[in-house]
């Protein structure tokens, strides 16, 4: 709790601050800057030649970019760089992405956090390679926010910070396997990228990631064993987690985030041409325009909103925009089970913090993660599990994020979670609720009008 009024009020005071600071550091990294093309539009995003032969993980490009943010905290960052890599697409054809990876000024290079973003968008112009870019469009937006808040900490504590758009260049949104692919090349092409980032190919490598970023986390989890057991991966802490992504279609219908809805199925016909064409077949003429929003827009700001994802998709009937319903889910649904329901295709090796708030609406009815949690235990899983009592998803990321950071850090400090200190015999016992309510906020309202800067 103290940690979260302090993060909090650090941001308001860093904040207020790089506000004054901005006046002097802004002509520095503004001048004469050009605008980043975005990534429809951008060649970096297009390998050379002949990339297909590469291993998955394989640099295919690299180049240094310039950040910037609408509340960057002042922490200087020795460099920025951007890696194309080699992965494979849910089709489990050969594709590639790209990761943004930040040196802090102190930078540690025997360690790395690989930063699951929730970016949640079918449209490949939102992925976070772009929209942390200095001079990309200022509107507020997710990833820009939940990194100035979530991720800055670790940075000031030194730790280098991978952050790939890990749906691919595909925009995959909500495809398990496409999103456990992109992080697990992207930490291939990171550990083998010393002469660019000065990163160690043995560097203590931890994940986060919480809602959407949790999902890429959790599943990177699941098929790291299989899919890449060369890369070493120390441990994770993920939060509100979608477990079952299809039971989002009877439940959240018709409520303040049936925009997810419309991103989800945009994002899964990306990755599956089937579902593509069995969508166009379907879609009533006059729901065409609202379905594409997903396409030409980011996510709304959770962290100041009541709007839910994409307002203008809010409190609408997804369902009848089809002439058949929800059909397209029994259509697919062997096909969904595997891409969109975690738990089926192995068990995390490494150890994890997992927290969830239990009056959680935005995914708390898409599956039980307490029963994901408990399967993982009785499969031999090291877990810390924390309910965060009382809280919806928002309120739950603020008040387990505390928890989420010390069991990280315990990581990169050498602390080695293990069975003893483990919460799965308790889950097995009976388990408790164990971050209770509390008065620290629920939600941060970003500082208004704070000029964009470069660092
Ligand atoms: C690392 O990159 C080098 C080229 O810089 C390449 O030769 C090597 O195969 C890569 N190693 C891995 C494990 O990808
Ligand atoms: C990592 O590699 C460096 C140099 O390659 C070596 O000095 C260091 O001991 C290694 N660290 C671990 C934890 O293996
Ligand atoms: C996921 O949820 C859907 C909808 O409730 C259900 O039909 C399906 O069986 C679930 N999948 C798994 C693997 O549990
Ligand atoms: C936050 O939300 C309020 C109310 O909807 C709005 O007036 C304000 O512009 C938003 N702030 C930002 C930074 O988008
Ligand atoms: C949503 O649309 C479907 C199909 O038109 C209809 O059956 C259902 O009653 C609608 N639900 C609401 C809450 O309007
Ligand atoms: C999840 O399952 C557990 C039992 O395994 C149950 O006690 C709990 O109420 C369920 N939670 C939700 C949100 O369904």
């Amino acid at each position: 709790m103290v940690f979260t009024i302090a993060i909090y009020s650090i941001v308001l005071l860093l904040a207020t601050i790089s506000q004054s600071l901005a006046k002097n550091i802004l002509p520095l990294g503004s001048a004469k800057q050009d605008e980043p093309l975005p990534p429809s539009q951008d060649p970096f995003y297009t390998p050379d030649e002949d990339w297909e032969a590469s291993e998955p993980g394989t640099i295919l490009k690299t180049r240094s970019v310039t950040i910037g943010s609408i509340i960057k905290l002042p922490t200087p960052l020795q460099s920025a760089h951007q890696l194309l890599y080699r992965t494979t697409n849910a089709q489990n054809q050969p594709s590639y992405a790209v990761t943004t990876v930040l040196i802090p000024i102190n930078a540690q290079f025997d360690r790395l956090l690989s930063y699951q973003v929730a970016y949640d968008s079918p449209n490949l112009d939102c992925s976070p390679s772009y929209t942390i870019q200095f001079g990309a469009p200022t509107a507020v937006d997710d990833p820009v926010l939940e990194l100035s808040i979530l991720a800055e900490p670790f940075m000031l504590a030194g730790i280098p910070l991978s952050i790939p758009d890990y749906e691919g260049i595909e925009s995959s949104y909500t495809v398990g396997t496409q999103a456990a692919y992109g992080v697990l090349d992207s930490l291939r092409a990171v550990l083998n990228s010393t002469d660019i980032t000065g990163i160690q190919s043995n560097a203590t490598t931890t994940l986060f990631g919480y809602s959407g970023g949790a999902s890429a986390s959790e599943w990177a989890g699941e098929l790291q064993a299989s899919y890449a057991p060369d890369v070493n991966i120390a441990g994770a802490a993920i939060g509100g987690l979608p477990v079952n992504a299809t039971q989002a279609f009877p439940t959240i219908d018709g409520t303040s985030n049936s925009g997810l809805l419309v991103g989800g199925l945009n994002g899964i016909a990306n990755a599956f041409p089937p579902i593509a064409e069995y969508i166009e077949e379907h879609l009533k003429p006059e729901f065409k325009s609202e379905f594409d929003l997903a396409m030409t827009m980011c996510a709304a700001s959770v962290f100041n909103s009541s709007d839910g994802y994409v307002p203008q998709l809010a409190d609408k009937n997804i369902s009848a925009f089809f002439d058949n319903g929800w059909a397209v889910v029994s259509e697919f649904a062997e096909l969904l089970d595997t891409v969109w329901v975690m738990g089926q295709h192995g068990v995390p090796e490494f150890p994890m913090f997992v927290f969830q708030g239990t009056a959680d609406t935005t995914v708390g009815s898409l599956g039980n993660a307490t029963d994901l949690v408990q399967q993982y235990c009785n499969d031999g899983a090291i877990i810390h599990y924390a309910q965060v009592a009382g809280a919806d998803h928002i309120p739950a990321l603020f008040r387990g994020y505390p928890r989420a950071q010390s069991f990280l850090m315990d990581i990169y400090n050498g602390v080695v979670p293990d069975k003893s200190t483990s919460v799965c015999t308790n889950i097995l016992r009976g388990f408790t609720q164990d971050i209770e309510s509390s008065s620290t906020p629920d939600k941060i309202n970003p500082p208004q009008a704070v000029p964009t800067f470069a660092y």
